[in-house]
Parts: structure tokens; C-alpha cells; sequence
């Protein structure tokens, strides 16, 4: 069992697929805080209804620096062995990544290296791969590092999307993909299949 915390900005699919693996006996691990950049976003409304800890992450100029210091006080007390970044769209200060080296992982809507850095997130992603005539995309998991989307590669999954006929089709097709392949990737750390390497 590990103690994860899952970081997010969005709706919350990917926070929604870990929590369904829960508790489905699928996946062994906890999920024992959400922390956000939004503190309206769909995925907190989800975690404050399941009673899970939320953290919001104040971004403006002068405080963020203070506030990841907060964050790391809030996740000390909770022993969080996995920092998972499912959709969450805010640069993590380096201080805060090197705390956490080798200990956060990402969910990238796309096969990286190609489709990745500053500005590829959500529909960027889709519509890039779109406009470029792929038959293939897919979704990656990877180790967070100081570089947007650059840490190495844990797992790669691809979807066909020869036939597609609009950006919204490639989202709906990797989003899949996501929900399986995160999940997949917290359990082989949480049996031990990933070692942590401090
Ligand atoms: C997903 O497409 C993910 O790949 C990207 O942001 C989106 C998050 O969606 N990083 P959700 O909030 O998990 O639904």
C-alpha cells in the first residue's frame, strides 16, 4: 500500500480512474491528498465529496513560492510516497521537484517526445497531432523533472487514429488510454515492480 497525492487542474477523469481502481481492489494505494491550482475545478468538488484532503495552491506572483513551501508541510504529516500529475497545468518550483526527485509522475495526452514541452497540454496536443496527419497517438507516463515533459518514460500506450475526422475524436480515444495506463503505472509502484530511487 503507498500513500499517493494527485495533482490537478481540470475535471478530474484521470483523479476519478485511479480512485474507481481503489476501489475495485485494483490498485493498492491511497489516495491521501488531491492539491490544486483551481481551487473550483471539477477534480476538487470530486476529492471534498469523497472526504479526501485538498491543498489549493496559491499562484500568484509573490505568494507561490510560499505556498509549496505550505504544500511540502501538508504532505510531510501525510508520508506520500508518489506525487501523481493528472491534468494539473502549474510549473513546480525546482526546490519543490528536487524534494520529490524520481517521486512524481505525469500523464502526458500524447507519445512523447513528439507532441510535448511549454504550451502542448489538452487540446494543443490533439490538435497538433491533427493538423500532422498521425495515424497513431497515444498517452505517456513519465517521471517529472525541471523540463516540461521530459522526464524519463515509464509507459507508452498507442491508439489507431487513422480514421478520425477531428482533434475532439483523438481526445476521446487517448483519454482512454489515460485512465488505464496511470493506474497501471501506480500499481507497479505500489507492488514494488517500480523501485523508488531516492
Ligand atoms: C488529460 O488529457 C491529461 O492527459 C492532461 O490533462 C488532462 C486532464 O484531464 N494532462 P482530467 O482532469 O484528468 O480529466
Amino acid at each position: 500500500m503507498i500513500n499517493i497525492a494527485v495533482f490537478v487542474s481540470g475535471r478530474g477523469s484521470n483523479l476519478k480512474a485511479i480512485f474507481e481502481q481503489i476501489k475495485l481492489g485494483n490498485l493498492p494505494a491511497n489516495i491521501s491528498a488531491v492539491v490544486s491550482n483551481k481551487k473550483g475545478c471539477g477534480a476538487i468538488h470530486f476529492a471534498v465529496d469523497k472526504n479526501i484532503p485538498t491543498f489549493i495552491i496559491v499562484n500568484s506572483k509573490d505568494e507561490k513560492f510560499a505556498s509549496y513551501r505550505k504544500l511540502e508541510n501538508f504532505l510531510s504529516g501525510l508520508k506520500i510516497d508518489l506525487i501523481v500529475l493528472a491534468g494539473f497545468l502549474n510549473k513546480i518550483p525546482k526546490e519543490f521537484i528536487e524534494l520529490y526527485r524520481n517521486r512524481i509522475i505525469n500523464i502526458h495526452p500524447a507519445l512523447l517526445p513528439k507532441y510535448g514541452g511549454k504550451g502542448m497540454y489538452g487540446s494543443n496536443v490533439h490538435k497538433a497531432v491533427f493538423e500532422n496527419k498521425e495515424n497513431i497517438s497515444g498517452a505517456t507516463v513519465h517521471f517529472v523533472d525541471e523540463i516540461y515533459d521530459n522526464g524519463k518514460i515509464i509507459k507508452q500506450e498507442n491508439v489507431d487514429i487513422s480514421n478520425v475526422k477531428s482533434p475532439e475524436e483523438i481526445a476521446e480515444k487517448v483519454l482512454k488510454i489515460e485512465h488505464k495506463i496511470l493506474p497501471e503505472v501506480i500499481k507497479e509502484f505500489a507492488t514494488g515492480i517500480i523501485k523508488f530511487n531516492n
